[in-house]
């Protein structure tokens, strides 16, 4: 009894982090598919959201490789508004708010695309971002955040060796 009644006010709500790459003009895609490939940056993705919730929108999910999804080691939860969805390993919900209702852990990661991040923005506590010095063509978009968060952590600047485009990884936290 005594436990239960402790949980009822415990109870905390998952952290709520968007992760996502973005060049200087906060473009991230184009033609469905990402504008930029940066090896380290993909490892970087990996190795924060293992473990975790990822939630993605329909259009998101699609164009990741069919071999690769779901992404391993992951809950899956993808948004569509079509509730008759069918993706594979994965659970389809068709509002936001109801796939972080269904989250099974204590951290979630909202890993786009542009629809999405837009949906998610006034519910993340964190933003994972990787700044790509880059002005390449883009028709998908991050929104704007800078105004409700800050920059709390920022990485020194690498440089891709394939691409030769140079990025940082940087943390910002709702203020
Ligand atoms: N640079 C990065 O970090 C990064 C990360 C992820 C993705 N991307 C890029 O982003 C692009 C895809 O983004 P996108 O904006 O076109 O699509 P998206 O956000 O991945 O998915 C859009 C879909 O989500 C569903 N949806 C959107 N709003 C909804 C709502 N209010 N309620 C229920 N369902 C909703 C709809 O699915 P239905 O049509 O099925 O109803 C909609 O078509 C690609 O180019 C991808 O490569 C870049």
């Amino acid at each position: 009894m005594y436990t239960w009644f402790k949980n009822l006010f415990t109870t905390t709500q998952p952290e709520i982090v968007m992760i996502a790459a973005i060049q200087n003009d906060r473009g991230i895609g184009y033609q469905g598919d990402l504008i930029h490939q940066i090896k380290n940056d993909m490892k970087h993705f990996v190795d924060a959201t293992s473990g975790h919730t990822v939630i993605m929108g329909r259009k998101n999910w699609e164009s990741i490789p069919e071999k690769y999804r779901p992404l391993s080691h992951r809950q899956n939860i993808i948004i569509s508004r079509d509730p008759n969805y069918q993706a594979t390993g994965a659970l389809v919900v068709t509002s936001l708010k109801e796939a972080i209702a269904q989250s099974d852990r204590k951290k979630i990661y909202i890993i786009g695309g542009g629809q999405i991040y837009t949906l998610g923005l006034p519910y993340a506590d964190t933003l994972d971002l990787t700044i790509v010095d880059a002005h390449k063509l883009a028709d998908v978009f991050f929104p704007e955040f800078e105004k409700s968060f800050q920059l709390t952590t920022c990485s020194e600047e690498m440089r891709d060796e394939r691409t030769n485009v140079t990025y940082t990884f940087q943390i910002w936290k709702r203020t």
